[in-house]
C-alpha cells in the first residue's frame, strides 16, 4: 500500500480516480479547497494548491502526488496562470521538498489542440487509424486555448523537475473524460470513467524514469492518438465509443459542436469561442 497524495480531490476526475486507488489498497490523502468527507482509506485534507506551506503538510509523508487540481476550461488567463501553473509548481516543489518522488500530472489535449488530427476523413464515419499512423504521445504542443498554453506550461515544469530534480514525472494529456460520448469528436477522444481510473492506477505503479508522456484516451476504435504511451505504463484501457456510435450519429450535425472540428485534435476548442469556465469573459475585441 502507498501513501497518495491528490488534489482536486473534489472534482470529476478524482471521482473516477479515489475509488481505483482506493480498491487497488492505497491510501489517499484528498486534497482541495473543500475535500470530500472521510470513509476508509481516504484522509480528506484542505489545501490550496498555490499555497506552498499547505502543500508541505498535505504531502509529508507520500509515496506519489496525483495533481489534478486546476481549472478545467477556458478561463481568464491570470486565472489559469495561478491555479494551473503556479498551483503545479506549488504542488511539485513541495514534493521535490518533501522528497517524494512520482508525481502524476494532469495536462490535456488542449496543450496539443491545434495538432491536425491524422489524415482521416474529417467527415462523420469512424475510420480506423493504425498505431503508425496515429498522433505520438510525446508531439510537441500547440495549445488552442489560454487553458491549452497553461498546461503546456504544466508539461514543462514536469519535464524540468524531472531533468533537474530527477522526479518520476508522468504527464497525462487527458481527452474526452465523460460518463458517455455525446459528439461525434468523442467517438475518437473519449476517456471513461472507469479508463480514468486505471490510468492513474497505472501512472502510479509504472516503472518510469524522467518524464513521460500518455494520452488519456479510452480503447476507442476510432482513436486517433497513439496507445503507446499507455502500454509503455502498464495502462490498458477496456472502454470502446463505438459502442456509443449509434446514439452519437442520432444527433443531427447542425446540434453538434464538434462535427466541424474533426480535423484538429482540440476539436471545437478550437473554434473562435471554445467552451469556457461559467463566470468567465469571452475574448475581448481587436480594436
Ligand atoms: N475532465 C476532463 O475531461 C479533463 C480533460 C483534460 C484534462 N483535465 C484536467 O484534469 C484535472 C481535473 O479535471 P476535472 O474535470 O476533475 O475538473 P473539476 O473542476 O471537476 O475539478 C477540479 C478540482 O480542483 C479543485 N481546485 C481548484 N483550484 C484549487 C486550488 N487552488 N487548490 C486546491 N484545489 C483546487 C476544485 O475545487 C475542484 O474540485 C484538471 O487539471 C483538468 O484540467 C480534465
Amino acid at each position: 500500500m502507498s501513501r497518495i497524495v491528490l488534489t482536486g480531490a473534489g472534482g470529476s476526475l478524482a471521482a473516477d480516480v479515489i475509488p481505483a486507488l482506493l480498491e487497488a489498497g492505497h491510501e489517499v490523502v484528498a486534497v482541495d479547497l473543500a475535500p470530500p468527507n472521510a470513509r476508509p482509506g481516504l484522509v480528506p485534507f484542505r489545501a490550496d494548491v498555490t499555497d506552498l506551506a499547505e502543500m508541505r503538510a498535505a504531502i509529508a509523508g507520500a509515496d506519489a502526488l496525483v495533481h489534478l487540481a486546476g481549472i478545467p476550461l477556458e478561463d481568464d488567463p491570470d486565472r489559469l496562470w495561478d491555479v494551473n501553473v503556479r498551483g503545479t509548481q506549488v504542488a511539485l516543489e513541495a514534493a521535490r521538498l518533501i522528497g517524494v518522488r512520482r508525481a502524476v500530472l494532469a495536462s490535456s489535449i488542449h496543450a496539443v489542440g491545434f495538432v491536425p488530427a491524422p489524415d482521416v476523413a474529417t467527415g462523420l464515419d469512424l475510420t480506423h487509424v493504425p498505431e503508425e499512423d496515429r498522433v505520438p504521445d510525446d508531439v510537441a504542443v500547440r495549445p488552442n486555448t489560454f487553458y491549452g498554453a497553461s498546461k503546456a506550461a504544466v508539461e514543462a515544469l514536469g519535464s524540468m523537475y524531472a531533468d533537474r530534480w530527477r522526479l518520476e514525472v508522468v504527464l497525462l494529456r487527458i481527452a474526452s473524460r465523460q460518463a458517455e460520448p455525446t459528439g461525434r469528436r468523442h467517438l475518437r477522444t473519449w476517456l471513461s470513467p472507469a479508463d480514468a481510473g486505471r490510468l492513474v492506477l497505472a501512472s502510479v505503479a509504472a516503472q518510469v524514469v524522467g518524464c513521460t508522456t500518455v494520452f488519456g484516451v479510452s480503447a476507442n476504435s476510432g482513436r486517433y492518438v497513439s496507445s503507446t504511451g499507455a502500454a509503455r505504463i502498464g495502462f490498458t484501457p477496456q472502454d470502446d465509443a463505438e459502442e456509443y456510435r449509434d446514439r452519437v450519429l442520432e444527433t443531427p450535425v447542425e446540434h453538434d459542436q464538434s462535427a466541424g472540428w474533426l480535423h484538429l485534435l482540440g476539436g471545437e476548442f478550437c473554434s473562435p469561442e471554445p467552451p469556457r469556465a461559467s463566470g468567465s469573459t469571452t475574448y475581448p475585441e481587436a480594436q
